[in-house]
């Protein structure tokens, strides 16, 4: 009787306040996203998933500083439909062609200030995307909010980093959604029913940042970071376009893994011409020792960016089948950076005096191995716009192709790296590199949110916490690895930099050069894993520029690096097989003829069967096995591995036995 009552007095409220309710449904029909304006034009939207309700009726909306009014007292004008499937590919990418198949519908509306809006919806069967589109008669806009809302209809465990405007190097929590106070996105979740959903963000190109925030129960908010002055986002004319508000759903967790959403959302490349300056790559560094404490960035007698040294790591890359040599500490700047008063802003045209660069150039040309630049801003965002053009003209004449930047500090001024200021300065980083046929790795970015589909010279981005932590601080946690492709993953490759064989940091603890330098050491550093789950990750963690980051002395001789050797980061195909969030991955990609497959566990050991009908019909393979050791575990024999080889088919079904914090790395290589 009561459940009646409440339903009459529902319908009731729906029928008063309710003046229009336009729908549109993904290709499937299981998805529907609605408009809703009440009787005060105020607009909310719902979404339902299977025809039970996913996003129970949420604001959508602005709020500006003069007081224009963005947010309520629309009525409809019209409403377009459309609708696309098509393939489109892309030059690298863990699927190097994608389905991009959607409903589109636009809801044209305008209220009494002369303020147009378009409404703007794609559902596709793995997911939407919504975004706004504003034209106002102002002559400038100052956002001050948000409202856009997510109010997830029932509970379920989340999956997520704080909301922070400054870091993602934060470490995942698990936790009810209705207990999360606050997230950075991608924010992943499972509800109750079994649905598994991500809220993030796509094609952020001139906007704040969205992170989210509980409002209450399971209401969470969309919060943006702010410019100094408490504006959220700032016009100078009185249009603006948001970044698609985007919400990824799936029956199994490995769906989300799986879908092209966030990259449908984006605009098709914009680059022309022959893109073969965009090429993936395997790449071993002068960089470990800097952060194990035994070398250092800056020039003095622990110099890790000599000539000698780089050569040494070229000549180890030609050995190896690595093309790339990624130098750190090579320029002008980094013996000033962090002394206020003494700071000499850095130069990305001025090189150490023991690192001679046309030498090296050379040197790298003939040994077929491509060098890797480097630009720490230290967040010195007006030092390296007014360098960028000359940089990248420079970089390009010594022969190097791509360039890892980083940001380090605080931007001068106040500014968060997640701004707007901050995100408008990736995006001129990112097109400028293009206009010099530079490709970008981004340490301290802007989250990656699909904008690689544009401008794929910007390859790879940090945006978590890597590998760094591992020598400097407590490290990551097994379970960080199961986390990352449910959550960071989703938004787009990583440039974790797996692959460190001295898990115990042995041989750098006792170095007699080592200084530890960062204040977060606390002696007890090491990796949190087994070595085979190292391997593991190369395949599990994408990024097209990937790095094998450990000492060279430690792979030098060492049998299961010929994993590395044989591994190709230029994939064509990919797809994750098997795996539930903070407990275990499996992944395979395809690269030309070859297959390789990671799968890893958190601190619980796990056996996965995989059928390995991925493997190509008819063919036989040799598969190269590098396992946990039957006595592995993470934290008390992380180094015991064994290597097996055998031949299979695509009948075969693989059992994947796996240590507490282990992992196996799999390679199947054509038999002739
Ligand atoms: C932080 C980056 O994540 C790391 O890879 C780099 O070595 C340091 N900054 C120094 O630039
Ligand atoms: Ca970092």
């Amino acid at each position: 009787m009561k459940n009646v009552f409440y339903f009459v007095i529902m319908l009731l409220c729906v029928l008063s306040s309710c003046t229009s309710k336009t729908e549109v449904a993904s290709p499937n029909s299981n998805i529907k996203w609605s408009l809703i304006l009440d009787d005060k034009g105020a607009m909310t939207y719902q979404v339902t998933v299977n025809n039970q309700p996913f996003i129970l009726p949420s604001a959508l909306g602005f709020e500006e500083k003069s007081g224009l009014n963005l947010k309520d007292g629309f009525q409809v004008v019209n409403t377009t439909f459309d609708s696309q499937d098509e393939t489109w590919t892309q030059p690298w990418g863990e699927n190097k062609s994608i389905r991009s198949h959607y409903n589109e519908m636009a809801v044209n509306l305008k209220n009494g200030e002369g303020v147009k809006l378009t409404v703007r919806v794609r559902v596709f069967d793995d997911g939407l995307g919504f975004r706004y589109e504003y034209d106002t008669p102002a002559d400038s806009l100052l956002l001050m909010d948000e409202y856009t809302s997510f109010n997830i209809a029932e509970d379920g465990t989340s999956w997520s980093i704080p909301a922070e405007f400054n870091t993602y190097e934060l470490l995942y929590r698990t936790m009810p959604l209705s207990e999360m106070p606050d997230a950075n996105t991608p924010m992943t979740f499972k509800t109750q029913s079994g649905i598994y959903a991500s809220i993030h963000e796509a094609a952020l190109t001139d906007f704040p940042e969205m992170c989210l925030k509980n409002v209450g129960g399971t209401s969470l908010k969309s919060w943006l970071a702010a410019w100094p002055d408490k504006v959220k986002a700032r016009f100078d004319g009185g249009k603006f376009q948001t970044a698609w508000r985007s919400v990824q759903i799936a029956d199994k967790a490995v769906g989300l893994i799986n879908s092209g959403l966030i990259l449908n959302l984006n605009e098709p490349c914009v680059l022309e011409g022959d893109l073969n300056w965009i090429r993936p790559m395997k790449y071993v560094g002068v960089w470990w020792g800097m952060h194990l404490g035994i070398e250092s960035w800056v020039i003095n007698d622990r110099h890790g960016a000599t000539t000698e040294n780089t050569k040494k790591y070229i000549d180890f890359a030609a050995a190896n089948n690595i093309e790339g040599v990624l130098v750190e500490g090579w320029n002008q700047g980094w013996e000033t950076w962090g002394r206020p008063g003494e700071y000499v802003p850095f130069d990305f045209t001025k090189p150490f005096a023991d690192f001679d660069i046309d030498e090296l150039a050379r040197y790298a040309k003939e040994k077929g191995v491509e060098l890797l630049g480097h630009h720490e801003t230290g967040a010195d965002i007006p030092n390296y716009e007014a360098q960028l053009d000359r940089a990248y003209q420079w970089t390009k004449e010594k022969g190097i192709n791509h360039v890892k930047t980083g940001y380090a500090g605080g931007i001068p001024g106040g500014h968060y790296r997640h701004s707007q200021y901050a995100v408008r300065h990736y995006r001129k980083v990112v097109q400028t590199a293009a206009e010099h046929k530079i490709t970008i790795n981004a340490h301290e970015p802007i989250k990656d949110t699909g904008i690689r589909r544009t401008y794929p010279n910007m390859m790879s981005r940090e945006g978590a916490r890597g590998m760094e932590w591992n020598a400097w601080s407590e490290g990551n946690p097994p379970e960080h690895y199961e986390l990352l492709p449910f959550t960071r993953l989703l938004s787009g490759p990583m440039d974790y930099t797996p692959g460190t064989f001295d898990i115990l940091l042995e041989n750098s603890k006792n170095h007699p050069n080592r200084i530890p330098w960062n204040g977060n050491d606390k002696g007890n550093s090491r990796v949190n894993t087994t070595l085979a789950k190292q391997m593991a990750n190369w395949v599990v963690i994408y990024s097209p520029v990937q790095m094998a980051s450990d000492l060279i002395e430690h792979y030098e001789g060492h049998p299961a690096f010929q994993f590395f050797r044989d591994f190709d980061a230029d994939c064509d195909w990919s797809e994750a097989l098997q795996g539930e969030p903070g407990e275990f991955i499996a992944v395979v990609r395809k690269a030309k003829d070859n297959y390789y497959l990671g799968a890893t566990t958190n601190k619980e050991a796990r056996t996965l069967e995989i059928p390995l009908t991925f493997l190509e019909e008819g063919k036989k393979y040799q598969a190269r096995i590098y396992a946990d050791g039957e006595d592995a575990h993470w934290e008390t024999n992380p180094t015991s591995y064994r290597i097996e080889e055998k031949s299979v088919t695509n009948t075969d079904t693989l059992t994947v036995v796996m240590a507490e914090g282990g992992g196996q790395a799999v390679s199947f290589l054509p038999i002739q």
